[in-house]
C-alpha cells in the first residue's frame, strides 16, 4: 500500500477498536483504556540493518516505556520474513494487548494478520506497509516513500538531466513497500531525462552488501558511472568504500544521491562525500504509541499518518548536523 492522500476508513477502525476494547488481555490489565492499566505491547521490527533502525528501534522503545504505561515485548527478525511473520504468530498466543509490525516484505502476512483479528488483538502497522487488506490491520503510521525517491529523482533530474550521464542504483530489500515505491518514485522523475541507468541491484540497505555491491558495478563499468542513487545512507556509506578504493573521489567522480539523512550520512554530506540526501524520518514511536493508546482505548484513529520529510544538500547538512538527534 503506498502512501494515500485522503485518510480513509475511519468508520472501520472504529469498528475494530471496539470490538477490541477489553478482549486481549489475556493476563495484562489493559483493555479497559484506563491510563493507569499497563498495555501489553508485541513490537515485531525487521532487524537491525541500518543506522535509520538503530533510530528507529530507540524511538520505539523510548514511546513504549514503562513509565509510558506499556509493556513492550521486543522482537528483530533479522530481516527474516518468515521469522517476522512467526514472532507476530507468538505474540497472537501470548495475548498481548496490541501488536505493532514494521513489516519486512509488503506480501505474506494475509493468514497471520487475520489470526490476529480473530484473537480480537489490533495490529498496527508503523514504517512499511503491507499488500494485506485493510481491514487486517487498525492504522498505520510511516512515510511516504514514494515520494522519497520522486524528491531523489527530481534533484538528479534537475542537475544532471540535461546531459548524458550514466547511473547506478543500490536498491532496498526486495519486496519491501521502501524499495518499491522509491524506485517507482524516482524512475518516474527521471523519466524523459539523458540518465541512463547503467544497472540496478539490492544491497538489502546494509553497508557491507552496498560495499559489495558496488565494488561489482565499479568492475563492470568502471569510470562510465557518473551517478549513484541508494536507497538508504547505509548502502550508500558502504558504496563509498569501493569507490575510495577503486581509486575514485565520492562526490566528485561519482555523484551519490541517497535516502534517510542519518548523523553517518549527513557528515558524509557536509563533508562532500554525498551530493543530496532525502530524509527518512525514524523517530516514529511517539506517535505510534498514541495511536496504539487510542485503539486499545476503542477510540476512532486515521488509518493512516504520514511524517513529513525534508531534503540537504550539502551546505544545508552542515547547517543541520549540529542539531541532528539521529
Ligand atoms: O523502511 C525504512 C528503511 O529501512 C530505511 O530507509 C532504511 O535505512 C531501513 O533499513
Amino acid at each position: 500500500m503506498k502512501a494515500k492522500k485522503t485518510l480513509a476508513g475511519l468508520a472501520l477502525v472504529g469498528a475494530i477498536a471496539l470490538t477490541t476494547a477489553g478482549c486481549a488481555g489475556g493476563g495484562s490489565t489493559a483493555g479497559g483504556g484506563g491510563d493507569d492499566k499497563v498495555i501489553t505491547v508485541g513490537f515485531a521490527q525487521t532487524g537491525s540493518e541500518s543506522g535509520w533502525r538503530s533510530a528507529n528501534t530507540e524511538s520505539m522503545k523510548t514511546a513504549f516505556s514503562e513509565a509510558n504505561g506499556f509493556n513492550l515485548v521486543f522482537n528483530a527478525a533479522d530481516n527474516k520474513p518468515e521469522a517476522q511473520i512467526a514472532a507476530v504468530r507468538s505474540f497472537i498466543n501470548q495475548g498481548v494487548d496490541a501488536i505493532v509490525l514494521a513489516p519486512i516484505v509488503t506480501d505474506g502476512w494475509d493468514d497471520v494478520l487475520k489470526e490476529a483479528k480473530d484473537a480480537n488483538i489490533p495490529v498496527i502497522l508503523e514504517d512499511r506497509t503491507v499488500s494485506a487488506s485493510e481491514d487486517l490491520y487498525a492504522s498505520w503510521v510511516g512515510l511516504d516513500f514514494e515520494k522519497e525517491g520522486e524528491t531523489a529523482g527530481k534533484w538528479v533530474a534537475d542537475n544532471f538531466g540535461k546531459t548524458p550521464t550514466n547511473l547506478v542504483v543500490l536498491e532496498g530489500t526486495t519486496g519491501s513497500s521502501a524499495a518499491t515505491d522509491r524506485a517507482t518514485g524516482f524512475n518516474d522523475a527521471i523519466k524523459g531525462t539523458d540518465i541512463t541507468v547503467l544497472d540496478s541491484q539490492t544491497g538489502n540497505f546494509t553497508r557491507a552488501e552496498g560495499k559489495t555491491v558496488m565494488e561489482g558495478f565499479l568492475q563492470k563499468y568502471g569510470s562510465q558511472i557518473n551517478l549513484l542513487f541508494a536507497h538508504n545512507d547505509d548502502m550508500g556509506l558502504g558504496a563509498l568504500d569501493a569507490i575510495k578504493a577503486a581509486g575514485l573521489k565520492p562526490g566528485t567522480d561519482i555523484k551519490i544521491v541517497t535516502i534517510d539523512a542519518v548523523k553517518d550520512g549527513m557528515t558524509a554530506l557536509a563533508d562532500g562525500e554525498f551530493n543530496y540526501i532525502v530524509e527518512c524520518n525514524p523517530l516514529l514511536g511517539e506517535k505510534v504509541a498514541e495511536v496504539v493508546k487510542k485503539v486499545v482505548a476503542g477510540e476512532s484513529v486515521d488509518k493512516q499518518y504520514i511524517v513529513e520529510d525534508q531534503a540537504f544538500d550539502q551546505e544545508q547538512a552542515k547547517a543541520a548536523l549540529p542539531d541532528r538527534k539521529y
